[in-house]
């Protein structure tokens, strides 16, 4: 039986950040290293989605070609992959050639079956740029939840779909002027048409998680809507019909088909095109899909209706994995905020192992969960490190003084072979975690491996024992021996290169499979040169990556501008009345975080307000300042204070900035 494993198509329209990894990339990777140590035949297939209207507006914006935009991120992304050790079989794109045929030949045959129909339908029109704006084009306020920056018939707050129409305040993307609604043509897929055959093929998904086999039943049980499959865009796959100029294939279209055109760049560069036949067309090949849970709907009904729909014989998902998200420093990762781990920049920092361990033990497979730089260090301190380094370190240590490096195959004695069936019990266990993608529990148990270890040597007290039972001792090695040669086999899908360099200070044998953890060594072990299989990570460089983290994040948020108001005349503005003023007294309101009582001299009188900025200033720093405040503001009572006038404060970097005058100032100076 074949297996082919994928990993989402990333947009080549971004870098690549610590919770794509997280989600839908390491656990494939980990899990085709795994198929590799049963021997099994598997290829693992990827590249980058390549068209979308956010990349044709990135090259808009930058004054460059789609291609351009495209050819940058496609090798940062494949670079940052390198960098963590994700390998695929193949790493395509979707603006290639054959990629467009193919995906042109899988809406064809569609059409011709009558599973796509053409409708007349409604869409923003910018007059001023002569073009329709699809998706990503148009901007506005979400008629479902009010959210800002709603696209044409999506919101990304709240995630409902509406029709285009609906949208308020639109504005073209590229200019800004409201755009008109016109009428335009587009094809759909009729998704109705494959519920049947649909329905019968998830009921054979029982292993599948219940939440989303339910979610998908209900969704058809609902009767699918047809859905649009094609954009007025230039940057896309041409619609192969007469009559669709101007029209390319929506890019949920294109994507998938992706995987295949990859498999197809594959078996041509083996040398054997027609190879990727023996994957896509064997009904039993075990595809499976690793994605991002909000990728679920287009893998588990348009895409396999998009497969059936063609009648060739294409193997269907056996499975969707689908993990949630990860977080960063306890908030959601934004890249629009930078607040984001870049892995690239990581890479240049940390080993990316160290990485592929952290987000290991720490997937998001059951519930989000949140990268923390300090919990990154605490884990590769106390467990690469204290854990199952410290194993390998005082075992070649040992050997070294004691043996020079040789330990001998011997019998054991029943304490000796209790550990090693213990660990074999963790392989078993392993075994079967990998199989359900359980990547984060089969970190624990393959710790547990190595604490074993470290418990069994503090037991034997070989360092005392060596005085007078060398070969009790040389037993205590074999069987620590053992367990690190078991445990460099678990841990190979999660960390390879680290144990292929504990495997080889060991001379065992660098491509073993995964039944020899089962297995005792035969032989002598004879220690290559050994060195300590990690770092620790100081606190210096974890609080430096902290405060660069913040620093970024502070930084955009700062280029966030808000539009430009609608004008005034001079007229409007001379009639507010700014003016210095000295602060006298300043005092946290009571049972408050955010608000300071103060007192203010402004030349003709004494006043009292209430400002907002507590948590920028202590009423110390102010007190014997001159700020600026509007002292015509009507009188407010908050907080039982009636607050006479406003100081003026700037919000930037993240903090609150008072208004102060250059140099000195006396109260009561008029501002203007
Ligand atoms: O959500 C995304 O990042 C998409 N580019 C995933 C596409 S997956 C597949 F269909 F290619
Ligand atoms: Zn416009």
């Amino acid at each position: 039986m074949r297996y082919i494993v994928t990993s989402a198509l990333p947009y080549a329209n971004g870098k690549l950040h610590l919770g794509h990894v997280a989600g839908a990339y390491l656990p494939a990777d980990i899990f085709v290293r795994y198929l590799r140590l049963k021997r099994k035949d598997v290829i693992y297939i990827c590249g980058t989605d390549e068209h979308g209207t956010p990349i044709s507006i990135s090259a808009d914006k930058e004054g460059i070609s789609p291609q351009e935009v495209v050819k940058r991120y496609h090798d940062a992304i494949k670079e940052a992959f390198d960098g963590v050790g994700i390998e695929f079989d193949n790493f395509s794109g979707t603006a290639r050639a054959p990629h467009h045929m193919l995906s042109q030949e899988f809406f064809t045959q569609l059409y011709e079956k009558e599973n796509i129909q053409s409708k007349t339908t409604l869409q923003f029109y910018c007059e001023h740029d002569k073009r329709y704006l699809p998706d990503r084009y148009v901007e506005g306020v979400c008629p479902k939840c009010g959210a800002g920056g709603a696209r044409g018939d999506q919101c990304d707050k709240c995630g409902q779909i509406y029709d285009t129409t609906t949208l308020k305040e639109p504005a073209c993307k590229i200019c800004g002027n409201t755009p008109e609604i016109r009428e335009t043509k587009h094809w759909f897929i009729h998704l109705d048409s494959f519920r049947d055959r649909l329905k019968n093929w998830l009921s054979t998904k029982d292993y599948w998680k219940e939440n989303v086999l339910n979610f998908m039943m209900g969704l058809l049980d609902q009767g699918l809507i047809e859905r649009s499959i094609t954009r007025d865009l230039s940057w896309g796959v041409p619609v192969p019909l007469p009559g669709a100029e101007g029209k390319v294939l929506y890019v949920w279209f294109d994507a998938p088909i992706g995987y295949i055109s990859s498999t197809m760049e594959w078996a041509i560069k083996q040398g054997k095109p027609e190879l990727w036949k023996d994957y896509w067309l064997d009904p039993d090949t075990q595809l499976i899909h690793f994605i991002g849970k909000d990728n679920i709907i287009f893998h588990a009904l348009i895409w396999p209706a998009m497969l059936m729909g063609q009648d060739a014989g294409y193997c269907l998902p056996h499975d969707i994995p689908a993990n949630e998200f990860m977080n960063l420093e306890g908030e959601k990762i934004s890249t629009s905020k930078n607040w984001a781990i870049w892995v690239d920049e990581f890479v240049k920092e940390f080993d990316g192992e160290y990485l592929r361990y952290y987000l290991a033990v720490n997937a998001p497979e059951k519930q989000d969960s949140d990268f923390s730089f300090k919990d990154f260090q605490l884990r590769v301190n106390s467990d690469l490190n204290n854990t199952l380094g410290n194993l390998a370190n005082r075992v070649f240590a040992f050997t070294h003084k004691n043996f020079d490096g040789l330990i001998q195959e011997c019998k054991l004695d029943a304490e000796c072979s209790a550990v090693l069936s213990d660990a074999d019990a963790l392989i078993n266990e392993i075994d079967s975690g990998y199989q359900g993608y359980q990547v984060k529990k089969n970190t624990k148990l393959i710790m547990d491996i190595a604490r074993l270890g470290n418990k069994f040597f503090d037991e034997r007290k070989p360092w005392s024992v060596i005085k007078e039972d060398r070969a009790a001792v040389n037993e205590t090695l074999y069987v620590c021996a053992n367990l690190l040669a078991k445990l460099s086999i678990a841990m190979l899908p999660i960390l390879p290169k680290h144990m292929k360099q504990l495997r080889q200070m060991m001379n065992l044998p660098l491509e073993p499979v995964f039944a020899d953890a089962y297995a005792l060594l035969d032989k002598e072990i004879q220690l290559g040169e050994t060195k300590p299989l990690f770092r620790k990570l100081e606190d210096e460089e974890i609080d430096k990556q902290l405060a660069a983290l913040h620093a970024m994040a502070k930084q955009d948020a700062a280029v966030e501008y808000a539009p430009i108001k609608d004008s005034i005349t001079y007229e409007h503005f001379a009639k507010l009345d700014i003016r210095l003023a000295k602060v006298l007294a300043a005092e946290i309101v009571p049972k408050t975080e955010k608000l300071l009582k103060l007192k203010v001299d402004i030349g003709t009188e004494t006043r009292e307000l209430i400002a907002g900025i507590a948590q920028s200033y202590k009423p110390e720093d102010l007190v014997g300042k001159v700020i600026t405040m509007l002292v015509n503001l009507e009188p407010r009572k908050i907080r039982g204070v009636s607050s006479q006038g406003m100081i003026l404060a700037a919000h930037t970097n993240g903090a609150i900035k008072v208004m102060l005058p250059d140099g000195e100032g006396s109260p009561g100076s008029i501002v203007q």
